[in-house]
């Protein structure tokens, strides 16, 4: 991404200059610095930022389960000034809800800002598919395609969790990819009882081992999700845990051996997929081209005719793409015999 606004900046006449650690980084002592075509070597095929980021702090604009919060005025006044200081004729905010929200409120008090959207949830309404999902499914597929080997040998119940907040598109679409046999997703409630019996219909097939993806936003039987460390007032809870207390449970309900892996930020590194490639250069090249239209208060978007496209940032925020319970995706796995954990 990164690579590509440089890059088509450069082109297009313009100088690019990173901030470093997020939006703070545009707080006095400004932390920002050039970025040449030259510096953009090798980036390609990396994974992550060469900028640092933040997702909790000043420019938080999510708290809790997803409640917006007002940046205070002073730090954006702290930060236009700055932005000013340095030149700068646009910012280019590349992030998911919580970071486009940013981006939103920062436009609403006259920024000159483009959206890019980022973020392996894929949980943006506006567009088809945020970057960096597929290099996570990818992840979360490999991992599913090694925990065959035990899962098999040993008869065992393997379940593997992770990522994508609110959302279970990493767990649906890895759950396929990668053969899973339940797919458990907070869109969809799911109960021991049912996951029980789909493990014992298994088992009467002859087929000994289960594998269940679970994403670490899925709701427990009464509704909650399982949450990891402290509540803290300047960054959205932070989920994760579920896993294990699956496992537990089916060992305890079936018998059966179950062990959980979580695969945590190792869907959040490595070397991107093509299509992830293909997708932040395209939306990169975009976001110049929006620049310099002027065309600010925007984000860029993959449309459902498979072009780019832009939206308003009020449109897009705050608005979270969830997995479709009656859509393709879930009947697609239903007539496989994917069990979502209900009684269907
Ligand atoms: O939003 C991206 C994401 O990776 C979520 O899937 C996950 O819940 C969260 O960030 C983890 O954040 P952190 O690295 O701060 O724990």
């Amino acid at each position: 991404m990164i690579r590509a606004i440089v890059k088509a900046g450069d082109l297009s006449g313009f100088e690019s200059i990173g901030i470093h650690g997020g939006l703070d980084g545009l707080l006095t002592p400004i932390q920002a610095a050039p970025l040449t075509v030259k510096d953009m070597d090798g980036l390609l095929i990396r994974g992550g930022t060469i900028l640092g980021t933040a997702n909790s702090g000043k420019f938080s604009a999510k708290t809790g389960m997803g409640e917006e919060r007002k940046i205070p005025a002073q730090t954006l006044n702290q930060a236009k000034a700055n932005f000013d200081k340095l030149g700068l004729a646009a910012l280019v905010v590349i992030g998911g809800d919580g970071s486009l929200t940013t981006a939103q409120q920062m436009s609403d008090m006259g920024f000159p800002v483009v959206g890019v959207p980022k973020t392996i949830d894929n949980d943006l309404d506006a567009t088809q598919m945020t970057f960096g999902f597929d290099t996570a499914v990818a992840c979360a597929v490999d991992a599913l395609d090694r925990l065959h080997s035990t899962a098999q040998s040993h008869n065992r119940v393997m379940v593997l969790e992770v990522m994508g907040r609110h959302a279970g598109w990493i767990a649906a679409y890895a759950g396929l990819a990668g053969g899973a046999d339940v797919i458990l997703i907070p869109e969809i409630d799911f109960s021991f009882t049912a996951i029980r019996e789909k493990i014992n219909s298994r088992e009467s097939e002859g087929k000994h081992f289960t594998i269940v993806i679970v994403a670490e936003g899925a709701r427990l039987e009464q509704g909650q999700q399982v949450t990891a460390g402290t509540d803290s007032t300047d960054r959205e809870t932070r989920l994760g845990g579920i896993g294990h207390l699956v496992a537990d449970k089916i060992e305890k309900c079936t018998g059966k051996e179950s062990r959980c892996v979580v695969l945590g930020h190792l869907q959040r590194g490595g070397q991107p997929t093509q299509w992830d490639r293909q997708l932040c250069t395209r939306f990169g090249v975009r976001a110049v081209e929006m620049v310099k239209k002027e065309q600010f208060g925007m984000m860029v978007a993959l449309k459902a005719d498979g072009y780019m496209g832009a939206v308003l940032l009020k449109e897009a925020v705050n608005k979270i793409r969830c997995v479709d319970p009656k859509g393709e995706l879930v009947m697609t796995a239903r007539a496989l015999g994917i069990s979502f954990g209900d009684m269907i």
